[in-house]
């Protein structure tokens, strides 16, 4: 043997074959989730060979070992040359055509390839807590080893059209109704599929999917398929294309729908919108990985949690940990606004439960968990107390002094700014170890995403359980650095200079906001403010000038808000509201910015759709870029995760640092100058280097 070979290590056995007596087992062992990654075809086609050429196998079953069945294709996988990708489809098809009966044992999730690796063999048995789906429209792909054409062959095209246009999974009882499971196995998942095996062996003809019909087509479903995706997925590709599979599988035989599918697939991936998607995919999972604080750091219980502040937020704050079983106190100045407060909670789950999504039992248990409170003492036993008054910093002083005072030690003591400085209030207790920034976005108990201030003293333990209670009540994580807006409120503030810019330079209100309907944002920025309040950012920038001394810069918004039009809440802002929240643009509006103009003397341009969505979604992504800089993003990526699950950017467009990465930095910063918008030194850095935020990422992160 040559020192070369003695030195590379032996590729791994992803698949180990074992024997129970006559049932050949094919075991996955591909952690954490058994991902189809290379190496596993091989393996199974390795396995079925073995199978086939020996006598003495009348059965094979197929199982995931760890955690899960097979959780789907890998999607690290899915940048590689179409012919180093792991052959899925090949598999399926040897599968398929298998002449001994194979059965899918499945525990966990088989998702995706894996699902439609079960859908291939003969027989699916599965615990009574598996779940199975084909969740490839969440990636911006679709179903593409067979799923588009197997799927409707078992449950006919309505629900087949349901599963994989939501992407969601079923569990295994409903599999089993809708014929996707054969058999629920009570107790040890193998010996039950072995069992199963042993009772099928010598079926014959052994039932193949493919062989089936499709029922349940008519025009009519189709149609309705393609209105809802209108709403449910605005602008996006996967979705359409796995309506016209399905319709194909209605109209020519399972090979060539097959091999269609194959090539729609490849066209899906190799999109944009999918690489957005597998970006935020990815993204949002790193987000949970704190550089500096190691995953072995300890963490702190949280068995109970103080709020103070009974009004919108606080409120939503505290159903967050309602919903997950922990006890909350919450604390108000007075009875009346502790009763409005506790009213507006139970009035919210009473709608969740008219809604049917929540039982009357559960609203009761929920509010059982809730003890209102007018006074601090009552906070002596919570672990975690969250600040949710109005932005005043002498009052959150006040607050975090009193708190210093009360809360046990070891006591997690959070704010919910939006806006202030986590030290400063730190600085007030005699615990800054233990303070941290907790901000949750409106309504909170709606909204994933958490903003987690780390101030300059908290503690990586305090961090490390915030992130870990972040998952536990359903929200996002993002660690986010001290300063004015943290992260995502600090961005908003270019972006919508550049949309006044935009109108004042000749742009209309309403094709300002067009222009990031287009991009796929549910709103644009004047739409945003009028629902927002025009007068909160006018009311901070009186204070800010007032504070620096300075006269308050002129802006032609701040002229709409001195007319009394604050936005949705006076039923006028930028758009007159004639009926409800419905924006009409408003000719006393389009005169105000006219005669501004003449008064400044700006000549009025054209500004192309393009241009005018470029302009709004760099300028977020420069200031990102800042950010990034300064150290106050751990990531590009997290930025992105921040816009995505907080401001609705769309998720297909992979956040606005992604997008900028995808449209080439060099170009992107070839438009910035063309605009004149001065680019951030890192983006210029990188777009000179070739370079995307990505690249960024991975270099820092030492990937
Ligand atoms: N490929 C590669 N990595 C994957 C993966 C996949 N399909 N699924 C999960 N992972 C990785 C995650 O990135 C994460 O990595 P990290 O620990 O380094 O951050 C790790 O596995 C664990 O994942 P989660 O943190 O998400 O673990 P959970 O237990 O919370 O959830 C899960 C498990 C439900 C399987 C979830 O990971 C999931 O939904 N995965 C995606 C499933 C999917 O979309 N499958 C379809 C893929 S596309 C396809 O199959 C195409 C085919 O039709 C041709």
């Amino acid at each position: 043997m040559s020192s070369d070979t003695a030195q590379t290590p032996a590729p791994p056995r992803l698949v180990q074959s074992s024997r129970e007596g006559d049932v050949l087992v094919l075991t996955i062992h591909n952690p954490p989730v058994n991902a189809f990654s290379p190496g596993v075809p091989e393996g199974l086609k390795a396995g079925l060979d073995e199978a086939e050429s020996d006598d003495s196998v009348r059965a094979v079953v197929i199982i995931g070992g760890g955690r899960t069945f097979i959780a789907g294709a890998d999607i690290k996988t899915f940048n590689l040359p179409r012919e180093q990708a792991p052959d899925l489809r090949g598999t399926i098809a040897k599968l398929d055509g298998f002449q001994k009966p194979t059965v899918a044992a499945i525990h966990g999730t088989a998702l995706g390839g894996g699902f439609e690796l079960a859908l291939g063999c003969s027989y699916r048995v599965a615990t009574k807590d598996a779940q199975v789906g084909l969740p490839e429209v969440k990636l911006g792909v679709l179903p593409g080893a067979g799923g588009t054409q197997r799927l409707p062959r078992v449950v006919g095209v309505q629900k087949a059209l349901e599963m994989m246009l939501s992407g969601n999974p079923v569990k295994a009882s409903q599999a089993k109704e809708l014929g996707l499971i054969d058999e629920i196995v009570e107790g040890d998942l193998l010996q039950g599929a072995v069992a199963f095996a042993r009772r099928v062996a010598d079926a014959r003809p052994l039932p193949r999917i493919s062989e089936r019909e499709v029922e349940g087509a008519s025009p009519e479903v189709f149609a309705a398929a393609r209105e809802g995706i209108r709403k449910t997925h605005r602008g996006q590709l996967s979705p359409g294309l796995i309506i016209d599979l399905v319709e194909l599988a209605t109209q020519v035989p399972f090979d060539e729908g097959h091999r269609i599918e194959g090539e729609k697939f490849m066209e899906a991936k190799d999109s944009p919108q999918s690489r957005g998607l597998r970006h935020i995919f990815f993204a949002e999972r790193e987000a949970a990985k704190i550089a500096d604080v190691d995953r072995s750091t300890p963490r702190r219980e949280i068995r109970t949690v103080g709020v103070i502040g009974a009004g919108t937020m606080g409120g939503g704050i505290a159903m967050n940990f309602l919903n997950v079983g922990v006890p909350v106190t919450i604390v108000e100045t007075s009875q009346e606004a502790l009763d409005r407060g506790l009213g507006i909670i139970r009035r919210n789950y009473e709608n969740t439960a008219k809604k049917g999504r929540l039982s009357l039992e559960d609203v009761e248990k929920r509010m059982g968990l809730l003890t209102p409170s007018l006074s601090y003492d009552d906070l002596a036993g919570a672990d975690l107390i969250i600040e949710a008054v109005f932005e005043d910093m002498a009052v959150k002083k006040a607050i975090f002094a009193k708190l210093d005072a009360v809360a046990k030690p070891g006591a997690i003591l959070a704010t919910n700014t939006s806006t202030l400085d986590v030290n400063e209030i730190a600085a007030v207790t005699g615990r800054p170890g233990d303070v941290i920034g907790l901000h949750f976005f409106s309504p909170a108990n709606v909204m994933r995403l958490l903003e987690i201030v780390r101030a300059d003293q908290t503690s990586p333990e305090v961090l490390a359980t915030c992130m870990d209670l972040s998952k536990k009540i359903g929200k996002v994580g993002v660690v986010v650095g001290v300063c004015p807006g943290f992260v995502g409120n600090r961005m908003l503030v270019p972006y919508r200079d550049q949309a006044n810019e935009l109108v004042l330079r000749g742009a209309r209100p309403q094709d300002v906001d067009a222009a990031m309907h287009a991009l796929g944002m549910p709103m644009g920025p004047f739409e945003m403010g009028d629902m927002a309040g025009l007068d909160i950012g006018y009311a901070s920038r009186r204070e800010a000038a007032k504070k620096s001394g300075e006269p308050m810069p002129d802006d032609w918004v701040d002229r709409v808000v001195e007319l009394g039009r604050k936005g949705q809440k006076t039923g006028a802002g930028v758009y007159d509201y004639p009926e409800g929240r419905r924006p009409v643009p408003s000719p006393l509006i389009e005169e105000l910015i006219e005669s501004y103009r003449a008064e400044k003397g700006i000549e009025r341009r054209e500004f192309t759709p393009d241009e005018a969505m470029k302009r709004q979604a760099y300028a977020l992504m420069n200031e990102g870029a800042r950010i990034l800089e300064e150290g106050i993003a751990q990531r590009a990526s997290d930025i992105d995760v921040i816009y995505v699950f907080g401001y609705g950017f769309p998720a297909y467009r992979g956040g606005p640092m992604q997008y900028a990465s995808e449209q080439g930095l060099k170009n992107v910063v070839a438009d910035l100058e063309r605009y004149g918008i001065e680019p951030a030194p890192l983006l210029r850095r990188l777009a000179e280097e070739g370079k995307t935020f990505t690249d960024y990422d991975q270099g820092r992160m030492g990937r």
